[in-house]
């Protein structure tokens, strides 16, 4: 069993205070202590990070400092940095902070690579690449998942505010037809031009999208006019090759950038066609600038390390088994499917690097919904269900859109669930309430029950300035460095995701059965009867 850290003087310290705070309620903490803003917050180059109203406390905080040294924090950066094989079970370096180097420590392949995105931009941008039939190209279709999808969508979406008019960039993920058909249904196979993005370029969803693609276009404009409609990113050049994409159309990356850490390479591409190369090379930028800021601050000081502190406090410690993010800002709408990748691939592990069981909880279950439409779905239960939901509010200083009176109602919702989740309501309170509004004595003690909030439920809030690329840029490496330091602690490999292998296998082996081409055998009972009621449904469909 991996077991070491938990057996550290840190880890222990840190059970230690939260047995003894387990009765503490935030409102107390509060009440007791003005200073505790100021203690619990940070503000860096334009990200102000309050994490006040999690319940924490300055002895937390210095157990978490001996934490990070306990684990080897630094020592396992430093490794990531010089490009040691961290991730343990695929035997590869992890360098995605080596795709934002913007200095003359740039590498010289990923300075030419985004040497040729800046070019293909252009070309696009400006004209000089056309379709086959000589027409501007207006539609950008990327082809991809995981995290060939989920970080160029959230990125595209985030910066809505900068995007190019004349050109539109839309997401095609699922293996479901259903994806592809209603993205194609409004375009024209002349104007439009599809990247296909796929590290391994043999992930099925995507093979098979881009072959139905491919067939599309093909049956509309011939088979030469793949080379003016298709390009690629990837790996995996000889797989690109073989698709028929020419090579001179494709963007190259490599084995030491994770899936759901990619963004930042030629994966950008879509993000770089929609908003301008420029405003990719300021998210590259922000994104730099969060790098230098884990690799020097202190544990006390560190965004990434202080949201990990957070994250396993209240996981390891206080029993939560999720994680509720909540932006308020419709552009970062995505952000929750974003995390669930990063957080939840990287970090939702059984076993630590050495392979043996791991004695802790590791990744939360991570969900969230873009405010205020989460307040009209599930906010009841984050009040008053009885469950222990940390939540992270995302809120920008400033609107990216702005129409009169909008942002300010917004923030007013944003900032009033963080201190309603803080503070609750007694009973007494509420009472107080309905009588002042002029119930009567027993409607009073009818109602009063309905309107009591337990309170106490952690939040942390990241105001940024504004949504501009450098910023989001800077956000999503805090995400990222975060996610790193967790697996630290935990003492587990986030770069592998040997989770997602076991139902891929599968499916292999059940699709000739449920095309027919295989009997049924060898099953379980549901899986054979599902199996089985979808051949029958085939066959009445296909004798009608
Ligand atoms: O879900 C598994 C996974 O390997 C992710 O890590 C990755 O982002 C996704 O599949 C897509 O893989 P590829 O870019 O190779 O198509």
């Amino acid at each position: 069993m991996t077991s070491s850290i938990q057996a550290s003087n840190a880890w222990r310290k840190l059970a230690e205070l939260a047995e003894n705070q387990r009765n503490l309620h935030l409102r107390d903490l509060f009440n007791a202590d003005a200073q505790r803003f100021a203690d619990f917050s940070l503000a860096h180059d334009g990200l102000l990070l309050d994490y006040s109203k999690q319940r924490l406390s300055r002895e937390t905080l210095a157990a978490w400092c001996d934490l990070w040294q306990s684990a080897d924090v630094p020592g396992w950066i430093a490794r990531m940095r010089a490009g040691e094989h961290i991730n343990g079970s695929e035997d590869r370096a992890v360098l995605h902070i080596a795709l934002r180097e913007r200095s003359s420590e740039a590498r010289p392949e990923v300075r030419e690579v985004l040497g040729r995105m800046r070019d293909f931009c252009a070309a696009v941008q400006g004209g000089a690449w056309l379709g086959a039939s000589g027409e501007r190209i207006t539609d950008i279709v990327n082809i991809g998942i995981g995290g060939s999808d989920l970080g160029p969508r959230m990125i595209t979406q985030a910066l809505a505010a900068q995007c190019q008019p004349a050109l539109r960039v839309r997401y095609v993920a699922n293996l479901d037809a259903a994806d592809l058909a209603t993205t194609l249904a409004d375009l024209q196979p002349q104007r439009t031009l599809f990247v296909v993005a796929s590290k391994t370029f043999t992930t099925q969803e995507t093979m098979t999208n881009a072959r139905s693609a491919r067939a599309w276009l093909v049956a509309a404009l011939g088979e030469a006019a793949v080379a003016r409609h298709f390009v690629a990113v990837s790996t995996n050049l000889a797989e690109v090759a073989k698709f028929g994409i020419d090579p001179t159309n494709t963007f190259a990356f490599w084995d030491w950038v994770g899936g759901r850490f990619s963004l930042w390479s030629a994966i950008g591409l879509p993000i770089a066609l929609a908003v301008g190369f420029a405003n990719f090379e300021r998210l590259l930028d922000g994104a730099h600038a969060m790098d230098r800021h884990f690799f020097s601050a202190p544990p006390e000081r560190n965004l990434p390390g202080i949201l990990a502190l957070i994250d396993i406090w209240n996981i390891d410690f206080l029993g939560a088994g999720n994680r509720a993010v909540l932006p308020y800002s419709q552009s970062l709408a995505l952000l929750p499917r974003y995390l669930q990748q990063l957080e939840m691939e990287s970090n939702g592990k059984r076993v630590g690097r050495d392979g043996q069981p791991v004695s802790c909880a590791t990744a939360p279950v991570v969900w969230g919904e873009a405010g205020t439409n989460g307040q009209h779905a599930f906010y009841q239960l984050i009040h008053q269900g009885g469950r222990l939901i940390p939540c992270e509010f995302i809120a920008l200083k400033e609107a990216d859109f702005s129409l009169p009176g909008h942002h300010a109602m917004l923030l007013a919702n944003c900032f009033a669930q963080s201190e309603a989740l803080m503070r609750g309501k007694t009973l007494q309170e509420a009472r107080d309430e309905l009588h002042s509004a002029g119930l009567a004595a027993d409607k009073v003690a009818q109602l009063a029950p309905f309107k009591v909030f337990p309170g106490n439920q952690p939040s942390t809030t990241l105001l940024l300035d504004r949504l501009d690329p450098c910023a989001l840029g800077q956000l999503i490496a805090l995400y990222e460095h975060k996610t790193f330091v967790q697996g630290i602690v935990w003492g587990i490999n986030s770069f592998d995701q040997w989770g997602v292998e076991y139902g891929k296998q599968l499916a292999a082996r059940l699709l000739p059965m449920l095309e027919g081409a295989q009997p049924i055998t060898a099953l379980d009972s549901s899986t054979a009867a599902l199996i089985g009621a979808c051949r029958q449904a085939k066959n009445a469909a296909g004798s009608s």
